[in-house]
């Protein structure tokens, strides 16, 4: 027996291999739930349009319907030989209704249906991820606004440059987060936009009202070109590559956390609940959840190159290519949407060690960029301030004392103009309270920039 939709023009049924090799349904029918909007929509659509009656259009909805709560209550037997969720669907809805059934594919192929459904999917899920975002950068300015005095040493090349507080470290990523989200936003936009009617690439004979089915679906509109409509997936990758940035960025973050619970850091203490031990060294706690976090960016850096190759070099319109396309979308959803949840209910219970950030920041010379800017309000020129400072540095090695801890005496060698009063740079308060203008360290620039922080999510 051959396939039974699209037997007519073959002489053998499908190879057994082949019908497993060519079948989508195994990671498809994860889209169940848009494939039957879709076709509730087009349903309503061509009713409309004087394709299908009205009976008709109400034996499809309620048989859809049905078949929406048998898979919901996992009794659809789904059939490989179906290949795909698009022909499961059809198929049990013409064993649900008749021959009613067999009318609803009536001027749209697989070709505009998977189209509409993946972005449907996408649309859904982007909607799933964005208030995560969001709930994860509320963590970061509720306890940025916490942290807003503490301070810790702020790092280039991973040594220690300057005070900064911790607030404003956090803030930092909450920055890089807001771009991400903006990103997610404006590749929502090119998402929402409908292929049905675009049929198998080259649009219908029927008198189809795509405007109605865009509109009965939220589509912003319908897809311009037929063409174009079912063949591209670059909206896809979009999302995978909005998704790299944001897990590469979230790989920084996990980096500093796993630095920062280090007994070598000592900054932070992540919760029990977050962290894992050993089987074989009863004293570890490990920063399980940062670095696995760190670890999957592996993945989704893969899936995004993955959809740019399954892409290139395709001719139009529609080629099978095109099914590689969901594994690969669909992990990298899952992952996002693990790695977003795991750091948004961990963040908010960090708890930050005060003591012992203070006291790496007392320990790197870490004002001496205050005691040469100090030097240059007192007339010395930057290079010479600069020079300075060095041979202050160099004393403090040799002597094992920091800037701040040594004597006016001490620091008058190194030049006369220095005063009682440069104690109150080398301080690392000092330091941080004069950095005080917009995106600077200062802790009521930061408690400022949360407020503008809040704003921003309040309006989301
Ligand atoms: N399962 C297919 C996919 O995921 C649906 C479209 C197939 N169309 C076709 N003409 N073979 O892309």
């Amino acid at each position: 027996k051959t396939n039974q939709q699209w037997g007519g023009r073959f002489n053998e049924p499908t190879d057994a291999f082949v019908a497993r090799f060519t079948a989508s349904v195994e990671f498809d029918q994860r889209m169940y739930l848009q494939d039957i909007r879709g076709s509730i929509a087009h349903a309503k659509m061509l009713t409309q349009a004087g394709v299908l009656t009205e009976q008709e259009r109400d034996d499809i909805i309620r048989g859809l319907g049905e078949i929406r709560v048998e898979i919901e209550r996992g009794e659809f037997e789904w059939s490989i030989a179906l290949e795909d969720v698009h022909m499961n669907i059809e198929a049990a809805l013409t064993a649900k209704i008749g021959i009613t059934g067999k009318k609803l594919h009536t001027g749209r192929s697989r070709n505009d249906q998977v189209a509409t459904d993946i972005r449907l999917y996408l649309r859904d899920e982007i909607d799933l991820i964005l208030p995560e975002i969001t709930r994860l950068q509320q963590g970061l300015l509720t306890l940025a606004e916490g942290e807003a005095d503490t301070i810790m040493p702020g790092f280039t090349h991973l040594q220690t440059a300057q005070p900064v507080t911790f607030g404003h470290h956090l803030l930092a990523w909450f920055e890089m987060l807001s771009r991400d989200y903006s990103r997610f936003v404006d590749c929502r936009e090119r998402v929402n936009i409908m292929p049905l009617g675009a049929a198998a690439l080259a649009g219908t004979t029927y008198p189809i009202q795509r405007d109605l089915t865009c509109e009965l679906l939220g589509f912003s509109a319908p897809a311009e070109n037929s063409l174009d409509a079912v063949s591209d997936r670059d909206f896809a990758i979009e999302f995978c590559a909005a998704s790299s940035v944001l897990l590469m960025h979230m790989t920084r973050m996990s980096e500093e956390l796993v630095l920062w619970t280090s007994a070598q850091f000592n900054f932070i203490n992540l919760p029990d609940r977050f962290c894992t031990g050993s089987s074989i060294m009863p004293q570890k706690k490990n920063p399980d959840v940062p670095e696995l976090v760190r670890g999957k960016s592996g993945r989704v850096y893969g899936h995004l190159m993955s959809l740019l190759t399954l892409m290139k070099s395709q001719p139009l319109a529609y080629n099978k290519d095109n099914q590689e396309d969901k594994e690969p979308l669909f992990d990298t959803i899952d992952t996002v949407k693990g790695c977003l949840r795991a750091f948004a209910d961990m963040v908010p219970a960090l708890e930050s060690k005060k003591e012992s950030m203070r006291e790496a920041a007392l320990r790197g010379f870490s004002t001496a960029t205050d005691l040469a800017d100090y030097l240059v309000r007192k007339g010395m020129p930057f290079r010479d301030a600069h020079e300075v400072v060095g041979k202050s540095v160099a004393y403090g090695i040799a002597q094992n004392k920091d800037l701040g801890e040594m004597s006016l005496d001490e620091l008058v060698q190194f030049s006369d103009t220095i005063e009682q009063d440069v104690f109150d740079v080398l301080s690392l308060e000092g330091s941080v309270a004069a950095r005080d203008h917009i995106g600077g360290t200062a802790p009521d620039q930061v408690r400022a920039a949360v407020k503008r922080g809040q704003a921003k999510l309040d309006q989301r």
